[in-house]
């Protein structure tokens, strides 16, 4: 079942996807070469409690840690770890959730570690891109595929693939609410949009193929051929008119 929200709601999920937004400016501002994962991991928690919130991934179906940070090939739900230290060169994407009064915020970014690659450059900028013609479509009286196919359309045309086996979703009270958004569709297929629903947008693309692959782990998803993945996503509000981001504090 989707979920409309109402005025009350909205405002409360505004404030969770404030506190999400600004956790991941936090943690961008500590990426640099020989930090751990694990370090990053507590930058996060500490924020996101100093905002009176919770963080939402910590224990989610067993999930031992407050953000995801994945390296590299790793596309999403990377474990953090001192173990993982962060060299020049590599990518790296940090998924986070906040819970406040009830309702959820989710976001995430890929970021560079010192000088990073020509070619890993293109992918991040591909993947936030495709975030942004994807919700050129999250507008009342759309429909879902809309932006699924916006997103394929605009990440294939740029040489890239987008992640199958793993989708975006409604959010609100729960973290993962209905409906799934996949980043791969149809134009005119789906569900219709209407204001007052509350997606979580995230497109994760990949160099190479789109097969993905889970660790021993039990969590990092991997790219199989091993190129280069990297995230993008927000917490966005369907509205008559722009769609607003409710987790986007990073910029303008
Ligand atoms: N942000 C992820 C998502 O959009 C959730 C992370 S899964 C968790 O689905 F287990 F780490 F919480
Ligand atoms: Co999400």
């Amino acid at each position: 079942m989707i979920t409309i929200k109402s005025k009350t709601e909205i405002e409360k999920m505004r404030v969770a996807g404030k506190i999400t937004g600004l956790t991941l400016v936090e943690v961008s501002k500590h990426i640099r070469p020989g930090v751990s994962t694990a370090e990053l991991d507590k930058i996060a928690r500490d924020f996101i409690k100093r905002q009176g919130a919770t963080p939402s991934f910590l224990n989610y179906n067993g999930y031992p840690a407050n953000i995801c940070a994945s390296v590299n090939d790793a596309v999403v739900h990377g474990i953090p770890s001192k173990d993982i230290i962060l060299k020049e060169g590599d990518i790296i994407s940090i998924d986070v959730g906040a819970y406040k009064d009830g309702y959820h915020g989710d976001a995430a970014r890929t970021y560079g570690v010192g000088k990073i690659s020509d070619e890993a450059a293109r992918l991040i900028a591909v993947t936030k891109q495709s975030f942004f013609e994807g919700i050129k479509n999250a507008v009342h009286g759309a429909k879902l595929g809309d932006i699924s196919a916006a997103i394929q359309e605009y990440v294939e045309d740029n040489g890239y693939s987008v992640v199958r086996d793993l989708v975006g979703h409604g959010i609100g009270k729960k973290m993962h609410e209905d409906p799934s958004v996949p980043n791969f569709g149809h134009y005119g297929r789906g569900v219709k949009l209407a204001s007052g629903m509350t997606l979580a947008i995230e497109p994760m693309v990949n160099v190479g193929e789109y097969d993905v692959v889970v660790l021993d782990d039990d969590w990092t998803v991997v790219t199989e051929d091993g190129s280069l993945s990297a995230h993008y996503e927000n917490t966005v509000l369907i509205t008559k008119g722009k769609p607003e981001i409710l987790t986007l504090y990073d910029e303008v």
